[in-house]
């Protein structure tokens, strides 16, 4: 479902501005997949180059099929149609409850009103924010707020969720809990990809570990050998 080879990112024209050197990098549907590595590793950058943010200084990308290198900007937003995106700072907009928040997704693609007042409850009442629906963000605790996220990536029923960080501000309790939905998540169909360094939550899910280092990746765990490898 993505494959890279020999790719490499850099920033600007020094090899200092070298993120990424030399990935190569295969990911089957269905899989889970955690991406590790100290801060300044280039685990974003890997993260905007599947989401088409940024372009590669070397080597291509495939994604469902296609060399998203060479995508044109017009058929960029059907590439993001199918990668649901979560992060760190949950960037919802504050003004608007969950409900429109999520609806939001929807509403930007054209899908009709009806569409969304049967999508919106479902993916609420997936990820256990059912009673929270006219919430405002401010109204929610952490844990909630990156819930109404994680709902807003799936309602256009992605194949691919990557989140960058997503437990980056929740503490250790919440942290298991919004991994235990992504573990749920991938169990109903859906690939993951998890850029973390919540060492704690990697080793308890035992899944498949990239580990990157300095813009290299340094091990890929052989897929069906789970271990403490990190
Ligand atoms: N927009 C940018 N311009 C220049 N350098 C960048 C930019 N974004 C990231 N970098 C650099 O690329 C490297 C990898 O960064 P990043 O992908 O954000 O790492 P991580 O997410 O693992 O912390 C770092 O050295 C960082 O400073
Ligand atoms: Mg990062």
């Amino acid at each position: 479902m993505i494959e890279i080879h020999h790719l490499d990112k850099q920033y600007g024209n020094d090899r200092e501005g070298t993120a990424l050197h030399d990935i190569n990098l295969v990911i089957d549907r269905g899989e889970f997949v955690f991406i590790v590595g100290p801060s300044g590793a280039g685990k974003s950058t890997l993260m905007k180059l599947f989401m088409r943010e940024i372009l590669p200084t070397r080597g291509n990308i495939k994604i469902f099929g296609r060399d998203i290198t060479r995508l044109k900007n017009r058929q960029i937003p059907f590439l993001r149609r199918n990668i649901g995106m979560v992060f760190q700072d949950f960037r919802l907009l504050s003004d608007r409850n969950v409900f429109e928040n999520v609806a939001f997704a929807l509403q930007v693609i054209g899908t009709s009103r009806r569409e969304i007042r049967k999508r919106v409850p479902t993916v609420l009442e997936m990820v256990g924010l059912k009673d929270k629906v006219w919430k405002k963000p401010d109204e929610l605790s952490g844990g909630e707020q990156q819930r109404v996220s994680v709902a807003r990536a799936l309602v256009n029923r992605p194949a691919v969720l990557m989140a960058d960080e997503p437990t980056g501000n929740l503490d250790p309790q919440t942290s298991s809990e919004i991994m235990d939905l992504f573990n749920e998540i991938n169990v109903r169909g859906t690939t993951v990809i998890v850029a973390t360094h919540a060492k704690e939550q990697v080793n308890r899910l035992q899944k498949r570990v990239i580990i990157l280092e300095n813009g290299c990746m340094v091990s890929d765990q052989e897929r069906g050998v789970y271990c403490n490898a990190y």
